[in-house]
């Protein structure tokens, strides 16, 4: 898989790519790049972002900015992009980040992420450019871009090699495997602590047990908890 970040921020990503899991799939040929819109911004000084018309707090992405920055790195009309590629601008009302869509940007062979700061996009570089908005929840981050890492942390362990233990990834929370339900739980030694006992079955060398005990406790974590959750 090949990414391509889009931020103002690109030395922050440098600590994210050397994280274990990240650091694995990159070995194994992923490519996680970024691209600074300040290198390629038309503006005088370095400009990349202006006050929101109409009045109101913060600064919002210029399009002419994104336009160039986006041209000068695929040599593409930037319109013509998300034709080829998602393109991904990141924003706080867009499509909430679930399992399901991790799993289908998983199968992407490539992304492009838009970060967003202060006060986000100009509207038409959404409306032109991305094909997708992503949000990872309701509320509001200073920027895109923990967000994006937020997403690629969760698409990258989905790829071979990531996890160093295929079978990690399989049986996790959300995935088929547990019909899309939350993970069972674990424990490790000690196997009682301060009279906190591990359930016997875990310690019963009974893997059809273990397993059927696991698949009921992940179903009961799906089961929604009365008075919790709701929306
Ligand atoms: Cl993707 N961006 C920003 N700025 N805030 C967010 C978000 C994204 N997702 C949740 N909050």
């Amino acid at each position: 898989m090949n990414i391509d970040i889009f931020t103002l921020f690109p030395e922050w990503f440098a600590w994210f790519s050397s994280q274990r899991h990240v650091s694995n799939v990159l070995a194994a040929g992923t490519r996680l790049k970024c691209v600074n819109p300040r290198d390629h911004t038309p503006l005088s000084g370095g400009q990349v972002d202006d006050t929101p018309f109409g009045g109101g707090a913060g600064m919002v992405l210029r399009v002419d900015v994104l336009d160039c920055a986006l041209r000068a790195h695929y040599g593409v009309d930037p319109v013509a992009l998300r034709e080829q590629r998602r393109v991904i601008a990141l924003a706080p009302g867009g499509r909430l980040l679930d399992e399901r869509l991790v799993e289908e940007l998983a199968g992407e062979p490539a992304l492009t992420l838009l970060c967003g700061r202060y006060e986000g996009f100009d509207e038409r570089i959404v409306e032109h450019f991305a094909s997708d908005v992503v949000s990872i929840g309701r509320y509001v981050l200073s920027g895109g871009e923990l967000a994006a890492m937020v997403l690629c942390d969760a698409v990258l362990r989905k790829l071979p090699g990531a996890l160093g233990d295929e079978r990690s990834a399989a049986e996790e929370s959300f995935s088929a495997a547990l019909e899309g339900n939350p993970e069972y739980p674990h424990y490790t030694r000690p196997a009682e602590y301060r009279g906190w006992r591990v359930p016997d079955v875990l310690l019963s060398g009974h893997h059809e047990q273990i397993a059927a005990w696991r698949r009921e406790r992940s179903r009961e974590r799906g089961a929604p908890a009365p008075g919790r959750d709701e929306q």
